[in-house]
């Protein structure tokens, strides 16, 4: 670990702009945090200088992450902080899964992701107002969680100023309803919700 840090120091001194894998170690360390009894994670070598060759991971022309695609692996334990860091993150696809804990307000720094696909787990506590700045997405699927609480306006906002064109938040535990209007671009986004919402 020590010399491959200093490996990479030597690297970032020889030429500028090496990234130094900080999107493999942030990885790896999801990966430290998850039970994976399918053993879907095994390809994912810290050793390496960059994930791209990783499966499930697809990285854009500069080895940086563009894609996690994780759905219906298996796998359990949360989500971390640390994934905020994926600066150039579009898909982040980890559906049905037992991922548990609370979704991290550093998502909200991901702001190239196009599609968000939470949904079939087993997460917790509210929708983070701070998704309210993916300003790139366009699908917004966290149903059949245990998430509490009401869809932020900030998340509301997304379907005007934004590009979000399906917000599933329905099987969950949220209250509130969304109100739309059809003639303002509402009518070209879905928003699913709780089936059984009280009216505020
Ligand atoms: C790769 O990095 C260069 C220099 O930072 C940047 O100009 C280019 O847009 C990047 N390409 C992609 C696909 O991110
Ligand atoms: C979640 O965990 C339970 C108990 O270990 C298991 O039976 C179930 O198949 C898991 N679900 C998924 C989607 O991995
Ligand atoms: C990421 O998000 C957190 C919480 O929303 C924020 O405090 C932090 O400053 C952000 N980091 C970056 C690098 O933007
Ligand atoms: C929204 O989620 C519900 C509950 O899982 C599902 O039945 C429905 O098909 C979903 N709708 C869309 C458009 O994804
Ligand atoms: C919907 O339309 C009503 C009446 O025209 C207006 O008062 C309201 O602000 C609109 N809501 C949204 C979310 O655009
Ligand atoms: C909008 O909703 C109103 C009232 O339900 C309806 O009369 C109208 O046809 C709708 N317009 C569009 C473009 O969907």
């Amino acid at each position: 670990m020590a010399s491959r840090i200093l490996v990479c120091l030597l690297l970032a001194v020889a030429i500028a702009n090496v990234e130094c894998n900080q999107e493999g170690d942030v990885l790896n360390s999801w990966k430290t945090q998850l039970v994976d009894p399918n053993n879907v994670l095994q390809s994912w070598d810290p050793t390496l200088f960059n994930p791209c060759t990783w499966f499930h991971v697809t990285c854009n022309n500069n080895n940086s992450v563009t894609r996690v695609d994780l759905g219906n692996a298996g796998l359990s334990g949360p989500l971390i902080p640390e994934l905020g860091l994926l600066a150039n993150l579009q898909y982040l696809e980890v559906f049905g899964n037992n991922i548990t804990g609370t979704i991290p307000t550093e998502l909200g720094n991901l702001t190239n992701l196009v599609s968000l696909d939470l949904y079939h787990n087993k997460l917790t506590g509210p929708i983070p107002v701070s998704l309210g700045n993916l300003v790139s997405l366009l699908f917004m699927r966290l149903h059949g969680n245990k998430l509490t609480g009401t869809i932020p306006t900030s998340i509301i906002n997304l379907i005007t100023t934004g590009r979000l064109r399906i917000l599933n938040v329905s099987y969950n535990l949220l209250s509130g309803t969304v109100h739309r209007n059809n003639s303002t671009g509402f009518r070209i986004t879905q928003v699913i919700q709780d089936p059984k919402a009280p009216a505020m």
